[in-house]
């Protein structure tokens, strides 16, 4: 037995047929649909190297199960930019050297795009390190990383669509 369900995935609408009604959001991108930039580090809730977006607010993807989310809007890493232009909290991360082994990235950025979204990060150091205490860095990279979502948040602030 299959479940049909209806994602609008970065933009674009794709009917699925799961095959297994337990498998997570997580799988279904990164087995089912290709889309490897949500990365698998715990699997179990405590890294947020999975985080998406799901009808606008952060997840760890490896916790939500795909067949809870028909109808639901899915933004992934993979759906960030426009074309060849970085969305800005990409760009920060770059100009900031928020990144050393790039396996956390995926996670943080998404997890910056909805903490700034959610109009919860300003540019205060301890507002965006509480609102980011959900992804984890190996590397320690975290000096860069908080630079790389003050820096954009205070440029999307001035945006009408801090998308
Ligand atoms: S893989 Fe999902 S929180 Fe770690
Ligand atoms: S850059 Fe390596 S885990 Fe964060």
């Amino acid at each position: 037995m299959t479940i049909p369900i209806r994602l609008t995935l970065n933009g674009k609408p794709h009917a699925i047929d799961l095959d297994d009604p337990r498998v997570t959001l997580l799988d279904l991108l990164r087995e089912r649909l290709g889309l490897t930039g949500a990365k698998k580090g715990c699997d179990r809730g405590q890294c947020g190297a999975c985080t998406v977006l799901v009808d606008g607010r952060r997840i760890n993807s490896c916790l939500q199960l795909a067949a809870s989310l028909d109808g639901a809007e899915v933004l992934t890493i993979e759906g960030l930019s426009e074309g060849d232009a970085l969305h800005p909290v990409q760009a920060a991360f770059i100009a900031h050297d928020g990144f050393q082994c790039g396996f956390c990235t995926p996670g943080q950025i998404m997890s910056a795009v909805g903490l700034i979204r959610e109009g919860r990060a300003g540019t205060d150091p301890e507002r965006i390190r509480e609102g980011m205490s959900g992804n984890l860095c190996r590397c320690g990279a975290y000096a860069g990383i908080l630079e790389a979502v003050q820096d954009a948040s205070g440029r999307m602030e001035h945006r009408e669509d801090a998308a």
